[in-house]
């Protein structure tokens, strides 16, 4: 298992670094582990000025999965649109292909109070969002700001060819196979001719997989179920844009955007592996940060990357035992319980594994 490691801005190095332990615990278990360490974003600017650079893209090109931290924070905020941390992620998940962004939201029972929303609405929520990355307004042309008639124009594209919603489909309806086979696809489809031919080629894919019942639903009725009855939902599918706003709703259904892992998936299940939280530049580099995204996404790597299922779920056993011994850092914590810091939840993960 060749590893590239990306740890990135804020408090990605102190997260990733006890997923690294985890790494280095299979490693010591007998798995044939190697571990290359490569920067990415704000970090990558300040030492080369390109938020994903050449180097970078080497050696994530020669890996067969990538964990990363997080990228950004308000020192970079101000650089030019090309330099920003942001651009480094977007670059990477483009240049390696990585159109299937798959993002699992579920409520660990013994977090149901962390959520906002009534325990009962969300009690064994557990939904797969199926996010198409390398497509849509995110990357389609044109796209700028310019003058036009004395007066300064902002536009972009939204676009997607039928092959890049066939190939996302797939990913989908298969997800949905291996779980309660329900799969709703997210559109706007009375008003974007874009999302009218997204709905037409899932329909045309679902003819091929009988067995998973589809659905659709237009993006903002979709957002309003999210919060209203969210247990309905088993996969969803969406685009770029739509899924990069209905995974934040749903990971906040859980409580705690520190909890959740998730996966980018190229054709050939290479990936890149995050936490779907950001670098928090506020918290970085105290011992506060919540390690178990990252740690969840080493989880999420063994299962989809090297196929070691058995390897997947003894850290998810793992991490859910550490939470019902009590053990909370502070994002998770609730009222009396104490508090871990980031390292002292790494130890608590790693003497259960
Ligand atoms: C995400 C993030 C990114 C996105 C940003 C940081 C470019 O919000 O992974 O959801 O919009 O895709
Ligand atoms: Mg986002």
């Amino acid at each position: 298992m060749n590893i590239a490691i990306l740890p990135g801005d804020g408090i990605g190095p102190e997260i990733v670094s006890q997923a690294s332990r985890l790494l280095d615990a299979l490693k010591a278990d007998g798995f044939k582990i190697e571990l290359e360490y490569g920067s990415i974003g704000g970090c990558a600017v300040d030492a080369t000025g390109e938020p994903y650079p050449e180097v970078t893209h080497q050696l994530v090109s020669q890996a067969d999965a990538v964990l990363l931290g997080a990228v950004g924070g308000p020192q970079y905020d101000a650089l030019p649109r090309a330099q920003r941390p942001e651009k480094g992620l977007l670059a990477i998940r483009k240049a390696l292909n990585l159109f299937a962004n798959l993002r699992p939201a579920m409520l660990y029972p013994e977090l149901a109070t962390a959520s906002s929303l009534k325990p009962e609405i969300v009690a064994g929520l557990d939904i797969m969002i199926v996010r198409e990355l390398t497509g849509d307004i995110y990357f389609g042309e044109p796209r700028g700001i310019e003058t036009r008639n004395g007066q300064r124009v902002g536009f972009n594209t939204m676009i997607y060819s039928e092959s890049e919603i066939q190939r996302i489909a797939h990913i989908a309806f298969q997800a949905a196979l291996k779980r309660n086979r329900k799969l709703c696809s997210v559109d706007k489809m009375n008003v974007l001719e874009c999302t009218q031919l997204w709905r037409d080629i899932i329909e045309e894919v679902g003819q091929e997989y009988p067995d998973v019942s589809l659905s659709h639903m237009l993006v903002d009725n979709a957002a309003m179920q999210l919060v209203r009855d969210p247990k309905q939902f088993d996969v969803i599918v969406t685009g770029n844009m739509f899924g990069d706003i209905l995974s934040d709703e749903a990971s906040m259904l859980t409580g705690s955007i520190g909890m959740l892992p998730s996966a980018s998936l190229d054709h050939n299940n290479k990936g890149l592996y995050e936490p779907i939280h950001g670098s928090a530049p506020d918290i970085a580099g105290k011992n506060l940060a919540n390690p178990l995204a990252t740690m969840l996404s080493v989880a999420m790597m063994m299962r989809y990357t090297f196929n070691q299922e058995e390897v997947a779920k003894r850290i998810e056993d793992a991490v859910k035992k550490v939470l019902a011994q009590g053990l909370r850092t502070r994002d998770i914590a609730s009222e009396g319980t104490p508090i871990l810091g980031t390292c002292e939840m790494g130890d608590a993960v790693l003497a259960v594994l």
